[in-house]
């Protein structure tokens, strides 16, 4: 049995509360908030769990093993770091950090540590991702010309850190694991509609290794929820709607191929375009917090190093944000990604 401790109890963290609950190899002995208020709502869904102002008495209680960070991006390294070095493995929310080299410096304590570190990229447990990744290994698709994406809805608002960061860490930890590489440059602009210091939305295009174009549209202020993934390969195409729960992935048999028709006395090449059918596979639904909920306590039980979303992993998805940043303040002047 592995006893949890929650820090950070917001919009997010009960879902933590909950799935570490529930699952039946771990449970929440306690949670802090710095607010009350929160506090108390997470007294009315779960009275039992212990609840506390101060983080330290969750980091300095002897019967927790591991420690789960769902406060504000600014936090989570700080938060990270000291509860690696008070012995606990820790799995934080996305972005683990907001500087590359404090995902190297959060490596090499939980090595020293001999801890698990693991960051909540959420949709590397999403089931149809997951399929997404078994068409391109397979290579259903062919050869990747570019992908897509669209991530967006009204609200809700950050106030620690803007859409960027809020929201891409998602895509990107997910084209990453597709693609399986990293951006090597980015060129993204962003605009602050709502009149904070804050982007409330951004347009952000990474170049992959083998010339594989990757479009990010991220948005808080939009009047739909989105959640779509295009990728067009040479052979087949395929999207994902994480919203549509009848079929989430499409996969169409459409492409182009180089063909030639003669017109009167003379031949040219013109672009054919070939279709055929369009497959919906019917997809079972397993809730993505608990797969990675269980992913972390297996990683436990088991000693194996997560490499799904390890702290490398997440240098990846930082090093990539702050050359996007960087892209924006230069209003989209293409940035190196940075290596290590
Ligand atoms: N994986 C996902 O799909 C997903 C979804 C939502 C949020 N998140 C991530 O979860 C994290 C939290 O998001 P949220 O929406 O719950 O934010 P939130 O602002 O609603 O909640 C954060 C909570 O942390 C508390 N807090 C801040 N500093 C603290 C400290 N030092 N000690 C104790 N409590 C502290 C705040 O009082 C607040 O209640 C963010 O990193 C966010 O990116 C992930």
């Amino acid at each position: 049995m592995i006893t949890i401790g929650v820090i950070g109890c917001g919009h997010w963290g009960p879902n933590h509360i909950r799935i570490f609950n529930h699952l039946p190899s771990s449970s929440v002995k306690i949670c802090a908030d710095m607010s009350e208020d929160r506090l108390q709502a997470v007294a009315l869904l779960y009275p039992q769990v212990q609840r506390t102002k101060h983080y330290q008495e969750i980091l300095k209680d002897p019967e927790i093993d591991a420690v789960c960070i769902s406060t504000p991006t600014d936090t989570h390294f700080q938060l990270t770091k000291e509860a690696l070095e008070a012995g606990k493995h820790v799995l934080c929310e996305k972005p683990l950090a907001l500087r590359p080299e404090e995902c190297l410096q959060l490596q090499v304590l939980a090595e020293k540590k001999k801890k698990m570190l693991m960051v909540g990229h959420i949709f590397l447990f999403n089931l149809g991702i997951a399929r997404l990744k078994e068409y391109i290994e397979a290579g259903q698709l062919g050869r990747i010309h570019y992908a897509h994406s669209s991530r967006t809805n009204l609200g809700p608002f950050r106030y620690d850190v803007n859409a960027l960061w809020d929201l891409a860490p998602h895509d990107i930890s997910i084209f990453n694991y597709l693609l399986g590489s990293a951006p090597l440059n980015v060129s993204a602009r962003g605009v602050r509609c709502l009149g904070t210091s804050l982007e409330d939305l951004a347009f952000v295009s990474l170049e992959y290794p083998n010339q594989i174009l990757v479009n990010l549209h991220v948005s808080w202020l939009d009047p739909k929820k989105n959640r779509q993934i295009t990728i067009v390969g040479d052979q087949k195409m395929v999207t994902w709607d994480d919203l549509d729960n009848e079929g989430p992935i499409k996969l169409y048999d459409k492409h182009v191929e180089k063909g030639s028709r003669f017109y009167e006395n003379y031949g040219e090449f013109q672009l054919l375009s070939r279709e055929g059918s369009i497959t919906i596979p019917h997809m079972a639904f397993h809730e993505p917090l608990k797969l990675q909920g269980q992913y972390f306590l297996e990683c436990i039980f088991q000693n194996r190093h997560p490499e799904k979303c390890d702290a490398q992993k997440a240098y990846d998805v930082v090093r990539t944000l702050q050359a996007a940043q960087e892209s924006m303040q230069k209003n989209g002047a293409p940035v190196e990604v940075k290596q290590r």
